[in-house]
């Protein structure tokens, strides 16, 4: 049997990583757990929250034995993953968002404005200023912290077309900011909207932490590959992940799935 890899969210936004995760390391098994239960975490109180991530991410470690949790959420890495990191025994990779890289694209483009989409937790963190003060000083960063984007990620997943409203919720806020041609989707659910933000406005650049963060659990993960291409799913809440299951389903043989009790 193969080693396996945890990929770790409140809801559908890890699939964007584990969609990365998956390119680098095929053979490997990966469980994708959400906390459902819990969700939203961007607009939770962190003391709350630090103290919740850990005690999930523990009782997942010890139900299923995996050998590295990807932590595929900014809400929680930019809190928590220190913590983590301290109470488990086994390598964690987070995601951050993507403010190094955007710095860099910013700076050969002569542009140096550029915005940062997240959850209302993530934008307003000392750890996403940290990263800014070390890598994009001297860029001018418009924020948007938007939990009710998280949402309609989770609709689109189940198949809504969110169009409509996505241009509704963000739409003034790049009309706001005309010069803005590069945006850091710093939520792991935001990707999922990536189609339909590109239609919606192609003129700019989305930047995300995906293949970054699958480059680097690619260099963590000391596991052994034995080509072992299923997956596995669980969850915290009470409702049955369908669209996620059906999601894991077009990626490979879906093994197991069932609630995870905290
Ligand atoms: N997907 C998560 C993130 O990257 C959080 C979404 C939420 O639960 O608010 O921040």
């Amino acid at each position: 049997m193969s080693d396996s890899i945890l990929i770790f969210d409140s809801g559908v936004g890890g699939l964007s990583i584990l969609t990365e995760v998956r390119k680098a390391l095929p053979g490997v098994h990966i469980r994708y757990l959400m906390d459902s239960e819990m969700f939203p975490y961007g607009i939770r109180a962190d003391g709350l929250l630090a103290e919740r991530i850990v005690s999930v991410c523990k009782a997942a470690v010890s139900s299923f034995s995996p050998s590295m949790l990807v932590l595929a959420c900014n809400t929680a890495s930019t809190l928590a993953l220190s913590q983590l990191r301290e109470a488990l025994e086994l390598p964690v990779v987070g995601v951050v968002p993507a403010i190094r890289v955007a710095g860099e694209q910013c700076r050969r483009t002569d542009n140096l404005c550029f915005g940062l989409l997240a959850t209302p937790a993530t934008v307003s963190r000392s750890y996403t200023q940290a990263l800014i003060d070390d890598f994009a000083s001297d860029c001018r960063i418009e924020r948007f912290g938007c939990s009710e984007l998280v949402d309609l990620a989770e609709q689109h997943i189940a198949g809504v077309d969110t169009r409509a409203a996505l241009h509704g919720l963000i739409g003034n806020w790049l009309a706001q900011h005309p010069d803005m041609r590069h945006v850091v989707l710093g939520c792991t659910h935001f990707p999922l909207l990536r189609d339909e933000l590109e239609l919606l406005w192609p003129e700019i650049h989305w930047i995300d932490s995906g293949a970054a963060v699958a480059r680097q659990s690619a260099r963590v993960f000391r596991g052994i590959a034995d080509e072992d291409t299923s997956l596995s799913c669980n969850w915290t809440g009470t409702q049955e992940p369908e669209a996620v299951k059906r999601f894991l389903s077009q990626l490979g043989p879906l093994k197991d799935a069932g609630r995870l009790l905290v």
